[in-house]
């Protein structure tokens, strides 16, 4: 997020490892290309690709120009011949010691090249892991080993502001429990002070994610009642109609839903959503306030995690191309690993207690859909119920944060028939963000390097909130109980007919909780 107050964005060398792999073709590099089609990257900002396949940098740049114009959302011959020449590659293997005297040299003669040197004689170096998660540790302990990173020194000097700063990216996933999460984190506290760590998440790159915290803290009507007086419960869903496929055998079948979304993005969202309001917007204060937040999230027994939780995978489609997770290549049925996972957790605190929070994910589901839904309780009395037994039972109010696939809030309220009588109905009050607000949505990728680049942790993790987020999750992925009852969906479906009952229990006489499960957001006259 752009603020008029943002430190300066610094000259640097940024270090891509895993350059020849996925995210930085379909990601990093095509958004650092839109960033710098609009102006907003440093002229002396240079990116070295490192990869262990041996690539010239002009082999490098070709590769690379296929992406941007297949991923850039716009592509433009002038602006690939002023992004092109920052574009390097050394080949190199990031978990091997012997890779790293090149790749010192490499950073000064680049900043040399560039003349960012800085005190000591070395640039900026911003850090990317974009690498298989196995080889985080061996990366960081060759960075720390290599003596890339002086930042420490930088506070025993009296010339601090001339030394430079080495930070460093870390993709999700960010460990796969607890203990494999506090020994990343250990490892990286090894050789990187914490406030130049950052945690990446791209949800926190989404504009209607980021806008969670405007739209509670720069509103005066909403927070009054965000909170258990009026908030029966919320709903964090992110659905997704494309299926697993070839990603199957390299990274999902070890993982699942539960990892690779609820515990790391929507942790996030829930986050945005249910924290107290931070003092002031920057990273410590709302770092402060998510931890405590998660902390007030009691850990679940094993117990309570079966009766909390619903994991699903996809059965064959029609197509026959679509076909059930258990055949996709690489998958080993016996692990039973969910392409589907719906939980229900709460907090322990003043605001939320007895208020639950359903998060859910699934792959090949009915619609493309990452929302917050909101329902708020029935108004204390129904002074309508004697003149129709049609006005007996009407929905509640709801809110709906539309996150994708089109940005939007809507609110749903009741209100009477025009005409004699009072007849009521419901209707949406709807704001079409990007309509309303204007402005260009770019990828999340790019400005969230921009942050990085300036210092700005705002929209990044912190080491408690990730171990904090393992802590919550770790109870379901160790359920052999949840795996063992693993139900079929079959796809283009809202998920297994099981998951109803996890939202369903516990709710209040006349309010039944249901899943919102639609495909369009104006949805007024429907029921709850
Ligand atoms: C990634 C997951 O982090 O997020 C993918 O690994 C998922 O499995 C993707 O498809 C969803 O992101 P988005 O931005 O499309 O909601």
């Amino acid at each position: 997020m752009t603020h008029a107050n943002h430190p300066a964005i610094e000259p640097c060398v940024l270090i891509i490892f895993g350059a020849s792999g996925d995210l930085t073709k379909r990601k990093l590099i095509p958004a650092l290309y839109d960033l710098d089609r609009q102006g907003r990257l440093p002229e002396q900002l240079c990116i070295l690709g490192v990869s262990r396949t041996p690539l010239s940098d002009d082999a490098f740049r070709d590769k690379m120009k296929e992406s941007v114009k297949e991923f850039a959302s716009v592509f433009d011959d002038a602006v690939w011949a002023r992004f092109a020449p920052r574009l390097r590659y050394l080949a190199g293997d990031g978990a091997s010691p012997e890779s790293f005297p090149a790749l010192s040299k490499k950073i000064v003669d680049l900043g040399g090249e560039y003349k960012i040197l800085r005190e000591g004689g070395s640039p900026n170096v911003l850090f990317y892991l974009s690498v298989s998660p196995s080889v985080y540790e061996p990366i960081i302990d060759n960075i720390g080993a290599a003596g890339l990173v002086t930042e420490g020194h930088r506070w025993c000097s009296l010339n601090a502001a001339s030394m430079p700063w080495q930070r460093i990216i870390i993709e999700k996933p960010f460990g796969t429990d607890l203990p494999t999460t506090v020994s990343l984190n250990q490892c990286l506290g090894r050789v990187f002070e914490e406030d130049a760590i950052f945690r990446i998440d791209h949800y926190l790159g989404k504009e209607l994610v980021q806008n969670i915290l405007v739209m509670r803290f720069a509103n005066t009507f909403f927070e009054p009642m965000w909170n258990r007086t009026y908030i029966d419960h919320v709903q964090i869903t992110a659905a997704e109609t494309v299926g697993v496929g070839s990603r199957a055998a390299n990274f999902y079948d070890t993982a699942g839903a539960l990892r690779d979304m609820i515990q790391s993005h929507l942790i996030q969202v829930l986050c945005l959503v249910a924290i107290e309001p931070p003092s002031v917007y920057d990273a410590s204060a709302i770092m402060r306030e998510k931890i405590k937040l998660i902390n007030s999230c009691p850990t679940l027994t094993d117990e309570q995690a079966q009766t909390s939780a619903v994991f699903g995978r996809y059965t064959k489609g029609s197509k026959p191309e679509d076909k059930a997770y258990v055949d996709e290549p690489g998958v080993d049925p016996k692990r039973a690993t969910e392409t589907y996972a719906a939980i229900r957790l709460g907090f322990d605190n003043w605001r939320w207690a007895g208020v639950p929070f359903f998060l859910r994910s699934g792959k090949r589901m009915a619609a493309k859909r990452t929302e917050v839904m909101v329902q708020f309780r029935k108004p204390p009395t129904n002074l309508f119920r004697h003149l129709d037994p049609a006005l007996a039972d009407r929905p509640p109010n709801r809110l709906l944060i539309t996150i994708a696939p089109r940005e939007g809030i809507s609110l749903r309220m009741e209100g009477k028939v025009p005409g004699s009588g009072i007849k009521l109905a419901s209707a949406n009050l709807d704001l079409d963000y990007l309509n309303s607000f204007g402005g260009e949505v770019i990828e999340a990728y790019g400005p969230l390097i921009l942050d990085a680049i300036r210092g700005d942790r705002t929209l990044y993790k912190h080491r408690d909130e990730v171990e904090g987020g393992w802590r919550v999750c770790d109870p379901f992925l160790k359920s052999a109980k949840l795996r063992a009852e693993i139900q079929d969906y079959a796809p283009g479906t809202w998920g297994p007919k099981a998951a109803d009952a996890i939202i369903g229990a516990g709710s209040t006489p006349g309010l039944e909780r249901r899943w919102h499960n639609l495909d369009s957001t104006s949805d007024a006259t429907r029921t709850p």
